[in-house]
C-alpha cells in the first residue's frame, strides 16, 4: 500500500512515518510540513554504496545528484554516508560547502556555468568540474590560469544518443538536448581533443544522463556500452585511456503501489556486467565507475501534509478537494502531469472510496496536486498526505502569491526536527526595496 519503508498505520488509523503520528507532526509544525525520515534517506544511500562494494569492489563512488533536495542537513547526511556530491550552481556548492561537504568529492555539473561560478568552484577546489560546451572549456582555462592552478580535473558530458524518457527507449541518431557534446556529429571527439592538448586541463573520464525516473534497465546498459566505445575510440586516437566513466543519474522511485520498488542493485548489475564485457573486447582497463542518484535517494523518504480547507463538489464533473499548498510547494503534477498518491492521513486506515481532485490555494486553475484519484471521503480540517514528494519538491518550490514555503522537518527514531525553517511573511519582502521619500 505504501511506497517506502518508513510509512505505517498506527493503532489510531493514522498515517506514521519512521513511527511518529503525521497528524501529531501536522499540530505540532502546522502545516502545508514536509516530513523526511532520515534513517530512510540513510538506507537509500547505503543501498547504492554496498551494491557498488558487491557488484564492482567498490571501484567508484555514487554522487549524490543535490538538486533532488539541497539543503544542509542532506549534504551532511551525504557526506557521512561517504557520497560525492553532484552540484549545479553556486548555490548548491555554497549549501554543500556550508556543510562541510568535503571539497574534493563535488562534482560541479551545468550547462551554462557562469565564468564567476567556474572561479568559485576551482577556487574552493572542488574533485572535478564536469565540462557541457567548448566555450566552458575556454572559460576554464582562463580560469585555471587566473587564479594560477595548474591541473584541474573534469569530466565532459557526452550526449550518447540514448533517450530513455520515451516508453521503449530509443537510440536515436542524434538527439535534440542542450545538454553535452554529441557523438555523431564529432563535435564529441573535437572536444576530447581539445580537452587533451589544454595546458591545465586534465580530462579524466566522460559522464553521459540519460534521463530521470527511468524503471528500465536497458538504457542504462546501452549507454555503458556507447561510451565505452567511445572511450576505445579516443584510445585509438590519441593514445589516452581515460579512467572514469560517471553514467549519471535517472533511477526511477515508487509513486503509487503500480510502481514497483526498483532494485538499484538490478541497474548496477546490469552496468558492470556490460561494462567488463566490453572493456574486455576493447581492450581497455575497467574504469573508476560514478553513479549520479537524485531523486531515489530523498524522494521516497519524504511527504507532504496538508490540511483540507474548502471541498466542493460539482455534480457529474468532480469534487474539489482544496488543501493548503499547491503548486508552491509541489509543482510536479503541474508542470508534468506527475503522479501521486495522496491519502488522508487520520484515517489512513480506510478504504479509498471517493475518486477526487486535490487542488492548492493559488490563483490558478491548474494548481492542482493530482486529478480524478482515489481518496478516502475527508472534511474541513482533515490532515492530507501525499507521498514520495522528497525530490524535487522543496527544491522546486516557490513564494508564488507570495505564500512562505514550508519547513522541512526530519524524524528519526521517534524524534523530530526541524532541518529547513518554514518562511515567514517577513521574509516574503526581505528583498524588496522601497523608494524612500
Ligand atoms: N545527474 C545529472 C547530470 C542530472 O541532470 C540529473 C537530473 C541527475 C544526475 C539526477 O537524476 P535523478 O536520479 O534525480 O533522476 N525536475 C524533474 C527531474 C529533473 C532531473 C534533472 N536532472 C522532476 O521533478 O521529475
Amino acid at each position: 500500500m505504501f511506497t517506502a519503508d518508513c510509512l505505517n498505520i498506527n493503532e489510531k488509523g493514522r498515517l506514521t512515518i519512521g513511527g511518529l503520528d503525521t497528524v501529531a507532526l501536522a499540530g505540532e509544525y502546522g502545516t502545508p510540513l514536509y516530513v523526511m525520515d532520515e534513517t530512510q534517506i540513510r538506507q537509500n544511500c547505503r543501498r547504492y554504496t554496498q551494491a557498488l562494494e558487491r557488484c564492482y569492489d567498490g571501484r567508484g563512488m555514487v554522487l549524490y545528484a543535490s538538486k533532488a533536495l539541497s539543503c544542509k542537513e542532506l549534504c551532511r547526511i551525504a557526506a557521512q554516508e561517504n557520497l560525492g556530491l553532484d552540484v549545479v550552481s553556486a548555490g548548491e556548492l555554497h549549501t554543500a560547502l556550508q556543510a562541510g561537504f568535503p571539497a574534493e568529492r563535488i562534482y560541479f555539473h551545468g550547462n551554462n556555468k557562469t565564468p564567476e561560478e567556474i572561479r568559485f568552484a576551482l577556487r574552493e577546489n572542488v574533485g572535478q568540474i564536469v565540462a557541457d560546451n567548448l566555450a566552458e572549456l575556454q572559460t576554464l582555462s582562463e580560469e585555471a590560469r587566473a587564479i594560477g592552478r595548474s591541473r584541474v580535473k573534469i569530466l565532459l558530458r557526452i550526449k550518447p544518443g540514448i533517450d530513455a524518457h520515451t516508453h521503449d527507449f530509443i537510440r536515436t541518431g542524434q538527439i535534440d538536448s542542450k545538454f553535452g557534446f554529441a557523438l555523431e556529429t564529432g563535435e564529441a571527439m573535437r572536444a576530447v581533443e581539445l580537452a587533451l592538448r589544454a595546458e591545465r586541463l586534465d580530462l579524466v573520464g566522460l559522464h553521459c544522463h540519460i534521463g530521470s525516473q527511468i524503471f528500465e534497465v536497458d538504457p542504462f546498459v546501452l549507454a555503458a556500452e556507447v561510451m565505452l566505445g567511445f572511450f576505445a575510440e579516443i584510445k585509438a586516437r590519441f593514445g589516452t585511456e581515460l579512467t572514469q566513466l560517471n553514467l549519471g543519474g535517472g533511477m526511477g522511485i515508487p509513486y503509487d503501489e503500480h510502481d514497483e520498488a526498483r532494485p538499484y542493485e538490478a541497474y548496477l548489475e546490469h552496468a558492470v556486467a556490460a561494462i567488463r564485457e566490453s572493456c574486455a573486447r576493447l581492450g581497455l582497463r575497467l574504469p573508476t565507475l560514478l553513479l549520479e542518484p537524485g531523486r531515489s535517494i530523498p524522494g521516497p523518504a519524504g511527504i507532504t501534509l496538508y490540511t483540507v480547507g474548502a471541498v466542493k463538489e460539482i455534480p457529474g464533473v468532480r469534487t474539489y478537494v482544496t488543501v493548503d499548498g499547491g503548486m508552491g510547494d509541489n509543482p510536479r503534477y503541474m508542470m508534468y502531469g506527475a503522479k501521486y498518491k495522496a491519502l488522508c492521513a487520520n484515517r489512513a486506515g480506510e478504504e479509498a472510496s471517493e475518486t477526487v481532485t486535490i487542488a492548492g490555494r493559488y490563483c490558478e486553475s491548474g494548481d492542482l496536486i493530482q486529478e480524478f484519484t482515489p481518496l478516502q471521503p475527508v472534511a474541513p480540517g482533515d490532515v492530507l498526505a501525499v507521498l514520495s514528494t522528497g525530490a524535487y519538491n522543496y527544491s522546486m518550490s516557490s513564494n508564488y502569491n507570495r505564500v512562505p514555503r514550508p519547513p522541512i522537518v526530519m524524524v528519526k527514531e521517534g524524534e523530530s526536527r526541524v532541518i529547513v525553517r518554514g518562511e515567514t511573511l517577513e521574509d516574503m519582502c526581505r528583498n524588496d526595496c522601497l523608494r524612500q521619500g
